[in-house]
């Protein structure tokens, strides 16, 4: 582990001297990235947080206060497995790529900056909540997720200087280039260029849109290309954090509501009444399914067969690793109705995929439910269906209503704001945005957490204003 170097790295930076040239001559251009697009308002502020100093899974990283454009990014892989077979797909049981395949180098390199270009994407989405936090304890996390989503740049920025060459360099120049939400120079993906300007969004994010981060990083964690492989699982290791935050943080959001519905009328109280909670899940719930790209995928097929993207937990949860005699049955939308197809399984494991997260995310459902029903509450929340409000796929440019059922474009439009936030709901929500920084302290809309960070307690100076 070379944690003092320049760039602290467990892949022997020094002895590549060229890799290592080109990554400091990158890393200048990151910092000025971060200092310009990175949170604003706190880059002076010592945080309390937790850097990554190893890839074990005991003692991996360690907890201090640092200020953020003094993190130690840095790149850390899973140990090499000098065995390492291709796990799936028509290569399966081959030893595993240490080289990125030739036919599949463009495919595999825009896998690799599509994912890059969601983690700058999400700390300039994040960039202005510190300045309305709910409790040092929320603004320490939020800043915690914000580093690493940068680390988890670095990572991808390895890969594409380690193994692109040239091509791979301009395209790491690119991610410090693209700004979420900018017209001229949008992030790739669309959930990465809503705005995330309160924290109820905040939380809906990192609950929904990191989750798919998950799954895209487990399928990418099954990859052939070793390095891909061992660079998602570390970065998996991390992102169980950046959900626990959104999963906690909206459970402590409706727990707050259901405290204040006993209490009066929640909006003349100053909390956040379920029905916008809901549509926040409505709206991000649904651009989050769009990123795990259409139901029927040319691509999948020949990520799989290539074995450089496999299925959520291949090898724990599969016995047949070539996916080849099967057939995957979804309902699409024909002659204006919803008919089943049969398709080939490789080229339905977007839908796979997305079947897993959505698994996942009902997870999340019953533990908000079950605050709702230990306060005694008798409303429960829901996942939309995933045909809803979809803009990729099977079911984009088609209406369906919550429960999934086709409707017109008219019928719609109608019911839109029944369903997802209005603007009004939005300025509510923004309205209840003021910071709170006394340590101990919290936001009338948000309970408390259950506990604090690694042993502290909720009361700690998470961050020195
Ligand atoms: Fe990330
Ligand atoms: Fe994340």
């Amino acid at each position: 582990m070379n944690l003092y170097d320049r760039i602290p790295n467990n892949v022997n930076l020094a002895e590549d001297k060229k890799l290592q040239r080109a990554l400091e001559k990158w890393l200048p251009n990151y910092i000025d990235w971060w200092r310009e697009m990175g949170p604003e308002g706190f880059q002076e502020k010592e945080v309390w947080l937790r850097t990554a100093v190893d890839v074990g899974s005991e003692g991996w990283a360690h907890f201090d206060y640092v200020k953020m454009p003094d993190y130690r990014w840095g790149i850390f892989l899973e140990p090499a497995q000098p065995e390492a077979k291709v796990g799936f797909g028509d290569n399966y049981g081959r030893p595993a790529y240490q080289e990125v395949p030739g036919e599949f180098r463009n495919a595999l390199r825009r896998i690799i900056v599509t994912q890059g270009d969601t983690e700058p994407a999400s700390v300039e989405q994040q960039r202005q909540l510190g300045k309305t936090c709910p409790s040092l304890y929320d603004l320490r996390n939020l800043f915690q997720v914000n580093v690493e989503e940068g680390r988890h740049l670095w990572a991808m920025v390895y890969l594409l200087h380690g193994y692109f060459g040239r091509d791979g360099r301009d395209e790491a120049d690119a991610l410090l280039e693209r700004r979420s939400g900018n017209p001229d120079k949008p992030r790739i993906l669309e959930a990465f260029n809503q705005p995330c300007d309160d924290w109820l969004n905040f939380f809906a994010f990192t609950m929904f849109t990191d989750r798919d981060g998950k799954y895209q990083l487990s399928a990418l964690a099954e990859s052939g290309f070793e390095p891909l492989a061992r660079t998602c699982k570390f970065m998996l290791t991390e992102e169980a954090h950046h959900m626990f935050v959104g999963d906690t943080g909206l459970g402590r959001v409706v727990r707050r509501t259901a405290q204040l519905m006993k209490e009066g009328d929640v909006l003349e109280l100053g909390g956040i009444p379920l029905d916008i909670i809901q549509k926040y899940i409505n709206f991000w719930f649904s651009y989050s399914l769009d990123l795990f790209g259409g139901e029927i995928s040319s691509n999948s097929a020949d990520f799989f067969a290539a074995g450089l993207k496999g299925r959520y937990k291949e090898q724990e949860q599969y016995t047949e690793h070539s996916a080849a005699n099967e057939n995957f049955t979804m309902l699409v939308v024909e002659d204006g109705q919803l008919k089943p197809r049969e398709v080939p399984l490789r080229n339905a494991l977007n839908e796979v995929l997305r079947g897993e997260y959505v698994k996942d995310c009902e997870k999340g459902l019953a533990r908000w439910n079950k605050v709702l029903h230990d306060e005694g509450m008798s409303e429960r929340l829901f996942l939309p269906n995933p045909r809803f409000h979809r803009h990729v796929g099977e079911y984009a440019g088609h209406h369906f209503d919550i429960e999934g059922n086709l409707i017109t474009k008219e019928e719609f439009e109608r019911r839109r704001s029944e369903w997802l936030p209005t603007l009004e709901d939005r300025e509510y929500v923004r309205s209840l945005m003021h910071p709170v920084v006394e340590p101990g302290k919290i936001a009338n809309w948000i309970a408390p957490p259950a506990a604090g960070i690694k042993g502290k307690p909720f009361e700690f100076e998470y961050v020195r204003l």
